[in-house]
């Protein structure tokens, strides 16, 4: 691996305290970066070296650090002092990284700052001929949000191309960097017996559903703006919609795959304006209980607006327009303060063309699922009918768990594996422009529409799986959701 130089601007930041400093401190401990790998950190507190060395080590204090491999990386630390909105600055930032200090010529940019300066930095980096790649390579990660809505993607992409090439740069999603997600093509593609099933003849339907039960949790200022839909659907969801759906691609480098999942964005049925309130529920948790422990809704929360109508609630239904899925709905649905915490891919299979066990004491056949479990645990299970003990023809369900159901004490945080992948420049798990914007237009028309709509929105206890409503998402009564692994779905019903 060659050296480089790791510059994260909002180095102060939340972001960068709980995920970038621990994850490049566990690459650090695992041997992961070179000799001559140095992190500067840019930010306006009238800071130096030490006292930005003082404020990462207390970071890590929470955590269990080897004292050797801690002062190791802490030497790999200096500060660069400036203001965003400082033109001179990025002029420091230039004489420091060229100077005789020995900081490698390969550079990351990291923007842990507002999305709202991601064009403003890239253009400073630009002006003073950071974004060009002399002597060495140079590479700029942008993390979530990109844009607002299409036309803001579109402006945000169009600035920060002025500097850099889209090669250079890495859009993050860090749901993409968790093994699970990533398990999801293993899971397809290294197993033949799944592929002849995978497509409309035997899928019945497909849900989605990244549940939380916390809240706002002190960042109501960028939530409220937000919404669950911007927030998980037209981001990470969608992503895992992609690894879903897509079709093989010709070989696992990052262009064939981001091209594979782009097609799926592209064969998204476009939902009209005048069905988006039959393809999209919205929500906002009232208050209610969630362990046990009374917790306020949503309006109550501090710093949300006594009148806002931002969904803390969405759920979605979409078609892919292509031979392998056509008319088979994919429900997409996440929400804040739910009953439990948990991100599963639930796929439903077609009930057998015959109900060959009419004339006996089977009341009702089962269909099988496959349940891909993200997080907590991570699990593949598939479930099947089997007959019961016993003289009388009856069924139940047995599962067969396809990998460790437990929860995984020793998980990698997927940012460790994404600054990796960054450092060696591999692209696969980042996004390219074009998905990121048929992301944006497969859900613009639904913001458009809830952007207007502001009188009224539907209230869910939060410690419940969201609004009854949803359920009219669904093409038959006897389809339902599956919240979590050992829930059956049964009481819903
Ligand atoms: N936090 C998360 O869990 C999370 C998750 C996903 C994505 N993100 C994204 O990551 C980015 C950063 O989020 P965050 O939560 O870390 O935000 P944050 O805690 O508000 O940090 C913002 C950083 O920007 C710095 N900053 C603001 N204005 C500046 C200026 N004029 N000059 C120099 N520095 C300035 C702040 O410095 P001071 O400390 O001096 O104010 C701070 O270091 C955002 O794009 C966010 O959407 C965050």
């Amino acid at each position: 691996m060659e050296d480089c130089t790791f510059v994260i601007f909002g180095a102060t930041g939340n972001l960068s305290r709980i995920k970038l400093v621990p994850a490049l401190y566990h690459l650090d401990a695992a041997g992961r970066l070179t000799d001559g790998m140095k992190v500067v950190g840019f930010g306006r507190r009238d800071w130096n070296d030490d006292a930005w060395r003082a404020q990462v080590r207390s970071w890590l204090a929470e955590r269990q650090t080897d004292p050797e491999v801690l002062d190791r990386f802490l030497a790999r630390f200096h500060f660069c002092q400036g203001d965003l909105d400082d033109e001179q600055a990025y002029g420091r930032l230039h004489d420091m990284l060229s100077g005789g200090d020995g900081f490698s010529p390969n550079i990351v940019f990291y923007m842990a700052v507002s999305p709202a300066a991601f064009g403003k930095v890239s253009r400073q980096l630009g002006e003073v001929s950071l974004a060009r790649e002399s002597g060495g390579w140079r590479r700029l990660v942008i993390e979530k949000p990109f844009g607002y809505d299409l036309e803001s993607a579109e402006s945000l992409n169009h600035s920060l191309n002025r500097d850099f090439d889209e090669s250079q740069i890495f859009r993050i999603d860090h749901y993409l960097g968790k093994g699970t997600v990533q398990n999801v093509l293993v899971f397809r593609f290294a197993n033949l017996m799944l592929e002849p099933l995978w497509n409309r003849n035997y899928i019945d339907h497909v849900q989605i559903t990244h549940s939380e039960s916390l809240g706002v949790e002190g960042r109501a200022g960028y939530y409220d703006g937000a919404g669950a839909l911007r927030d998980m659907i037209q981001s990470h969801l969608l992503q895992v919609l992609t690894l879903v759906a897509m079709e093989p691609p010709a070989n696992m480098d990052a262009e064939s795959l981001r091209d594979e999942k782009v097609k799926v964005l592209r064969s998204i049925r476009p939902i009209p304006q005048s069905a988006v309130n039959a393809h999209a529920i919205r929500a906002q948790y009232t208050a209610g209980t969630i362990g046990g422990e009374k917790v306020p809704g949503y309006l109550d929360e501090p710093g949300v607006p006594g009148n806002s109508v931002t969904e803390t609630y969405a759920a979605l239904k979409l078609f892919i327009d292509n031979w392998r899925w056509r008319n088979v709905p994919f429900f997409l649905r996440t929400g804040k303060r739910m009953a439990k915490g948990n991100s599963m891919v639930a796929i439903r299979f077609k009930h057998p063309p015959q109900q060959l066990f009419r004339e006996t004491r089977i009341e009702r056949l089962e269909p099988n699922w496959i349940l891909m479990n993200l997080q907590p645990n991570e699990c593949i299970r598939m479930e099947m009918q089997v007959k019961q003990n016993g003289l009388e023809m009856r069924t139940e369900t047995t599962r067969l768990d396809a990998s460790y159901c437990g929860i995984n004490p020793a998980q990698l945080d997927a940012y460790e594996a994404l600054l990796l992948d960054v450092i060696e420049g591999d692209h696969s798990l980042f996004l390219r422009y074009d998905e990121v914007s048929w992301a944006w237009k497969v859900v613009d028309p639904i913001l458009k529409v809830w952007s207007v709509e502001r009188e009224y929105i539907t209230g869910y206890s939060a410690g419940s799986w969201g609004p009854p409503e949803a359920d009219r998402l669904f093409l038959r009564q006897d389809q339902y959701w599956r919240n979590t692994l050992d829930d059956s779905g049964e009481g819903r019903r």
